[in-house]
């Protein structure tokens, strides 16, 4: 009769210490996998701290260093004017002036540009007081529904002041000479300007308006 006790002792005595090692186990094995989730979080984004001198003023911003040029601009200095088309760098839109240079501003990262003088299409000019290039294309019809307009402007005042510093362009035939600015050249130098309503040949005529009044 004291055998099957027993038995029945030594099995509940085993069942608990079964449950104990498997209950330590989990533990352990959960807490070897908390480590390894820990350490394989991604940290948090990394900033930095840049100031641009926007228009001819000092801003000092602190972006995540994924943030475009363009769209410091537009999210984060709510500066509108320079517009999102692609955000590849294929249309021209967002196109605004580095230090004096044209800059398709969705292909570069804001955090490069720490001391750099930023001009945008608000930088420009402003209704009561038009750039002559603002000026030409209102003339001579250089849009339609504008979205492109911005870069067309920034773009094109670039092109003229490009061929006044003798840089030369895929169509100039001379390397010696004073490029002369032709319809080629002004097209050639334009064309990472895409204007879905298709006003180029009025935007031609505002940028070539323009050039004869510099000459
Ligand atoms: S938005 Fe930058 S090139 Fe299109
Ligand atoms: S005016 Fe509409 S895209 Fe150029």
């Amino acid at each position: 009769m004291r055998r099957p006790i027993e038995f029945k002792l030594r099995r509940r005595t085993l069942l608990a210490a079964s449950a104990a090692s498997a209950v330590a186990v989990g533990f352990a094995r959960r807490g070897v996998a908390q480590e390894a989730t820990a350490a394989a979080r991604p940290a948090g984004p990394e900033t930095s701290t840049v100031t641009l001198t926007i228009n001819g003023r000092e801003r000092e911003l602190t972006l995540d260093n994924r943030v475009t040029l363009l769209d410091a601009l537009r999210e984060h200095l709510h500066l509108t004017g320079t517009k999102k088309g692609c955000d590849h760098g294929q249309c021209g839109a967002c196109t605004c002036t580095v230090n004096g240079e044209r800059v398709n501003s969705c292909l570069s990262l804001a955090v490069m540009h720490d001391g750099d003088e930023v001009q945008t299409i608000e930088g420009i000019g402003s209704p009561d007081a038009m750039d002559p290039m603002q000026e030409a294309f209102v003339e001579y019809d250089g849009f339609q529904c504008g979205y492109c307009t911005p870069g067309q402007i920034n773009s094109a005042k670039s092109v003229l002041e490009e061929i006044n510093a003798g840089i030369p362009s895929h169509v100039t035939d001379d390397l010696t000479a004073e490029i002369a600015v032709t319809d080629a050249e002004i097209r050639e130098r334009m064309s990472g300007n895409i204007c879905r309503c298709g006003a180029y040949s009025n935007i031609l005529a505002a940028i070539t308006q323009v050039a004869e009044e510099r000459s």
